[in-house]
């Protein structure tokens, strides 16, 4: 029996299991409350309400713009919905990359104002003091290596990444970093699949891969994208599990000829 149906509440503790016994975790991103229920129902294991809302919900071309504000507003939608999983919420570019001091209270406020059980942030050397005065405080720290988007205008591009030796070695170490400062888990994003391997094996917390490959300890895509909503970014690592565009898309044009043609409402939708 997998672990994750015996417990009622996935816990940072559940996932840690997880990768010691060797079943997969399952993460998918999500910002409101009517999808985060049918997630949760569905039997993920982690939720993260990622700061792609930018892109996903907002409409942004990077992940920059969004606030802690509007985070935290996304964040309650979806703890208001959830009674299993863990969530995961993103700390947004500007409100832990100053100072130690700063990136705790943001990470503060998303505890208190939301509800939610962890924050993840993006970085490895760069901000594992900010992890440890999080994890301190005894707020469960997710973090982020590879591609992190928030670095978007550093990097220039949304490449694989530590393709080249150097890098590699960096994120590697970086792994370690998160791990010795108290991290429960690492993401890994557009990273060759053998170097994930590589950190899965090395490090004792659970890794997440988003186009890292197969031999991460869990998998993580985001919900617009794996649901066909979005039907514009078609990366290689995308495997699109539904139609969301053509079924929506597909009805809303029904609606319109039907209100058109007299057709709706008819005599039994009506009072
Ligand atoms: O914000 C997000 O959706 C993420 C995932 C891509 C991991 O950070």
């Amino acid at each position: 029996m997998s672990i994750h149906k015996e417990v009622k509440k996935i816990t940072t503790n559940t996932l840690q299991k997880m990768k010691q016994s060797g079943e997969k975790i399952s993460m998918l991103t999500a910002y409101d409350f009517s999808f985060a229920k049918i997630i949760d129902n569905a039997g993920i294991d982690i939720i993260l309400v990622g700061d792609s809302a930018s892109n996903v919900m907002a409409g942004h071309e990077t992940t920059l713009p969004i606030t802690l504000d509007q985070m935290i507003y996304h964040a309650q939608s979806v703890v208001r919905a959830i009674n299993r999983c863990l969530v995961v919420v993103d700390l947004p570019f500007g409100t832990y990359q100053s100072n130690s001091d700063i990136a705790l209270a943001s990470a503060i406020r998303i505890m208190k104002e939301t509800g939610g059980h962890s924050v993840k942030l993006e970085g490895g050397a760069e901000v594992v003091e900010s992890v440890r005065k999080i994890v301190g405080a005894g707020i469960p720290v997710m973090g982020h290596l590879g591609l992190t988007p928030q670095s978007i205008y550093k990097f220039g591009t949304y490449t694989v990444r530590a393709k080249e030796q150097a890098e590699a070695d960096k994120l590697l170490s970086d792994a370690k970093l998160l791990q010795e400062a108290g991290c429960f888990a690492v993401v890994v994003e557009k990273i060759p699949a053998q170097l994930a391997k590589q950190v899965s094996e090395t490090i004792d917390i659970p890794t997440i891969g988003i186009g890292a490959g197969p031999y991460c300890d869990g998998q993580v895509l985001v919900m617009h994208d794996m649901l066909g909503i979005n039907t514009e970014f078609k990366p290689r690592f995308l495997r699109q599990y539904a139609s969301l565009h053509d079924i929506t898309f597909n009805a809303v044009q029904q609606y319109i000829t039907d209100i058109k043609s007299l057709n709706f409402p008819n005599q039994t939708e009506s009072y």
